[in-house]
């Protein structure tokens, strides 16, 4: 605490701040406060101690490709590019660990995003639901799922036809002469216009107008000024010029049209295996069957904005033509930093809340913090804590009820430092679901990440298995 305290105090250099010699640079808050930080160096693993304790549990290294990356060369998941989703491999890693137990397993995600668990359900023939608040990635989860019985030659065939005459405008809201060159914002809006021009008269042209669409907003981040890692933003390095759009579309075609050709081939069995994937919030929907797996990995706590990093292809998709229509998709999400206010001061009067004495001691040391920095980025930050643990209590109470006994409820989380205090998400998480009647089954260390704001501090990524004994 001492140590926070001069920080309010200084207003010296980096020279001053690190004891070495250099040209006097006027430090900005921020660099004080992470160079002042009680985390530097730190890590999660010794701020866990106390909370492992109290739980009773260990936490077991398990190194796992948990990230979407290694889809980009997989049947199916490779149709979209979502850097926040599952390697295909992990679920498939999770139905052969469990293989024993379920023959034929039911399967739930209720934050499915781009579909990974839904797409793997299907390749093993399993049933399954996903939920998914986000309309465009609703949409590719289920352009992914529910177009198999497209035939491949007759998209190809469409391709060659599509009509030039159609003009299309991305919406005005979003500014698009920002984020593309002229010449390529061109060349993708008469690509638009065709795809658009195309109107499908029977199912199976159905699934491939919503391939056609699938395919053009997952190259249109490529052929713009901007670059998603993880969030959205301009990249000055970039080399694209008018003809990108056309390579990349076509590119995308071939890959779905040889993915189309193998599921004939190989998975013919599987294409009416349903798979069903909700637009809905998971704390409102009606559940209504029961599962013996659900896998799945909600947002995390002060992490990515899962409207904004996908504003363009939402407004390009047609999925929203206004900055006040994203927002409410975002305030109806389970909170992340970007949230409206209103709606975190509307939370700190609801008069049912869920909590714990550790969410109480977090949210304290949170408040005590921003109050000696003095300034911090969202001063009710820790009422935006409390929000995503209330909103996860929640939608988890209505997931538990809808296990069947036996059942595994997998959660893949990722903890946060926030304001100097460790937020040890998972285990928070494991302690909802104990609550809620679950035995907490295992918490695996899946990978090391590193904290957004004092980066030498090591955070976690972990598998928490909760099972319904
Ligand atoms: C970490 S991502 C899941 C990624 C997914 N496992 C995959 O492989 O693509 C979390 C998802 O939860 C969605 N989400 C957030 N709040 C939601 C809610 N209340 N109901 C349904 N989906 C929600 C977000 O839009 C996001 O797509």
């Amino acid at each position: 605490m001492s140590n926070l305290n001069k920080v309010t105090d200084f207003t010296g250099t980096m020279d001053d701040l690190f004891g070495y010699k250099s040209l006097p640079t006027p430090l900005t808050r921020r660099q004080i406060n992470i160079a002042q930080s009680p985390k530097k160096n730190g890590s999660a693993n010794t701020d866990s101690i106390p909370y492992l304790k109290e739980l009773g549990v260990a936490i077991v290294d398990s190194p796992q490709e948990i990230q979407f990356n290694t889809n980009s060369k997989e049947l199916v998941h490779r149709w979209s590019p979502y850097v926040q989703g599952f390697s295909s491999s992990f679920v498939q890693g999770i139905f052969q660990r469990y293989g024993s137990e379920y023959a034929n397993p039911v399967v739930l995600d209720p934050f499915s995003g781009s579909g990974t668990v839904i797409v793997q359900s299907k390749i093993n023939g399993f049933q399954s639901h996903g939920i998914e608040l986000n309309p465009l990635l609703h949409f590719t989860g289920d352009a992914k799922v529910n177009t198999w019985n497209a035939d491949p030659d007759k998209l190809m065939h469409i391709i060659k036809g599509l009509s030039k005459t159609k003009h299309f405008s991305p919406p005005e809201f979003l500014k698009s002469s920002r984020h593309f060159k002229s010449s390529v914002l061109k060349k993708l809006e008469r690509l638009k216009g065709s795809i658009d021009s195309f109107e499908a008269s029977n199912s199976s042209e159905t699934s491939i107008k919503k391939l056609l669409l699938l395919a053009f907003s997952s190259i249109i981040i490529e052929c713009s000024n901007l670059k998603r890692s993880p969030c959205l933003g301009y990249c000055k390095s970039k080399n694209v010029d008018e003809n990108t759009p056309e390579i990349l579309f076509r590119k995308k075609i071939s890959e779905i049209v040889e993915d189309l050709t193998a599921i004939r081939e190989i998975y013919s069995d599987k294409i009416n295996t349903p798979g069903i994937i909700f637009h809905a919030n998971s704390l409102h929907h009606e559940y209504d069957k029961m599962y013996d797996l659900v896998i799945t990995s909600p947002p995390y706590m002060n992490g990515l904005d899962y409207v904004m990093n996908y504003k363009i292809e939402m407004g390009w998709l047609g999925f929203a033509d206004s900055h006040a229509q994203l927002k409410k998709v975002k305030d109806e999400m389970v909170v992340c930093d970007n949230v409206s206010k209103g709606l975190v001061r509307d939370f700190s009067f609801q008069k049912t809340r869920y909590t714990s004495d550790w969410i109480e001691d977090i949210k304290k040391h949170i408040s005590i913090n921003i109050e000696i920095r003095g300034n911090y980025r969202r001063k009710d930050m820790p009422e935006i804590v409390h929000k995503y643990f209330d909103d996860m209590y929640r939608i988890m109470k209505k997931v538990v009820e809808r296990i069947k006994p036996e059942g595994r409820f997998i959660l893949v989380v990722g903890d946060s430092l926030i304001a100097d205090t460790y937020v040890p998400t998972d285990l928070i998480i494991a302690q909802i679901g104990k609550y809620l009647g679950m035995r907490i089954e295992g918490i695996e260390k899946a990978r090391n990440r590193r904290s957004g704001q004092i980066r030498s501090y090591k955070l976690r990524e972990t598998v928490v298995t909760l099972k319904k004994d």
